[in-house]
């Protein structure tokens, strides 16, 4: 049955991790960390960059196949260095992870637009730097992949959110139509949706987070998916499940279930 076109995976699977080379983008804390050391405990090569060098240090220490490039992702000029850097070390990337990301929770009214501005240049306008930086590679080398991690908050619009979610949006939106371009040219896709998961992101929230998940546990479920070939990759599905029905409701009806469970 798998072999039938509509049950064949997304993208193609990948069963040993022990022969991939994998560059995580925010991976000094939270799930980018926990993935970063699952992978290496599993045998992968993994490149690990964020702007906290210490963190970086810590994630990969007594990991013979760790290596780290610090940069920060809003600086165009740090991502062609950092790349150009690594194709000499890493000539073949094989999958490239997203993590880095801002979040302020904040209403509406609270939001400043420069603010905004500059965490929608780290959550996804440095996604395009990425982009530029290794797509190129890939596409030369006719393989690779890229996984992007959004958020169940760009499903629908909640307060709180104000600039997270939309960013979120943007993300799903990118990876939905990066499926499409390059799934052909032998690139896999991955959009990666979780729920609440308890990181240094999410210790700003001030509310109880429904079926909150520890980022090993998140990171276990990013990596099950990538092995199965899965397109959308999103946890734990009794929460993501409800909210993608509340994105399926009339307008309405979203609305009335907003106010009565999220606006305070
Ligand atoms: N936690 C959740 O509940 C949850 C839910 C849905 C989606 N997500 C998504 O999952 C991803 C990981 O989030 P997390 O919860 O693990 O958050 P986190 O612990 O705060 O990790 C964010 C990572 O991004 C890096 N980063 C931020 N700004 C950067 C910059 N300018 N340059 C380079 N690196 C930068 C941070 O490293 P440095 O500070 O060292 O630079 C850190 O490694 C994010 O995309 C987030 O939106 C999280």
């Amino acid at each position: 049955m798998m072999n039938l076109p509509f049950f064949r995976p997304l993208n193609r699977p990948i069963t040993n991790w022990r022969d991939q080379t994998i560059w995580i983008i925010g991976a000094s804390s939270g799930i980018g960390a926990a993935l970063a050391q699952a992978l290496l405990q599993q045998g992968a090569q993994v490149i690990l960059s964020a702007r906290r060098l210490e963190q970086l240090q810590q994630v990969a220490a007594d990991h013979p196949h760790a290596d780290i490039v610090p940069f920060d992702v809003t600086d165009q000029n740090a991502w062609h260095h950092a790349s150009q850097q690594l194709q000499t070390r890493h000539p073949s990337i094989d999958l490239v992870i997203f993590c880095a990301a801002k979040y302020q929770p904040e209403r509406s009214w609270e939001v400043d637009a420069n603010d905004a501005a500059a965490t929608l240049k780290i959550n996804v306008e440095s996604v395009y730097h990425g982009l530029q930086a290794v797509l190129p590679q890939m596409l030369k080398r006719g393989s690779g992949g890229l996984a992007i991690l959004a958020s169940v908050a760009g499903y629908v619009g909640l307060p709180n959110a104000s600039v997270y979610g939309p960013s979120k949006a943007a993300l799903i939106n990118l990876s939905e139509l990066l499926y499409s371009d390059l799934h052909q040219k032998n690139i896999n896709v991955y959009l990666v949706n979780p729920g609440f998961v308890r990181t240094e992101l999410t210790d700003k929230n001030d509310f109880e987070m429904p079926a909150l998940q520890t980022p090993e546990q998140a990171a276990e479920a990013i990596l099950q998916g990538i092995t199965h070939g899965d397109f959308e990759i999103h946890f734990p599905k009794r929460f993501t499940l409800g909210v993608k029905l509340l994105q399926m409701m009339p307008y309405r009806w979203r609305f009335a279930l907003i106010r009565r469970f999220v606006v305070a």
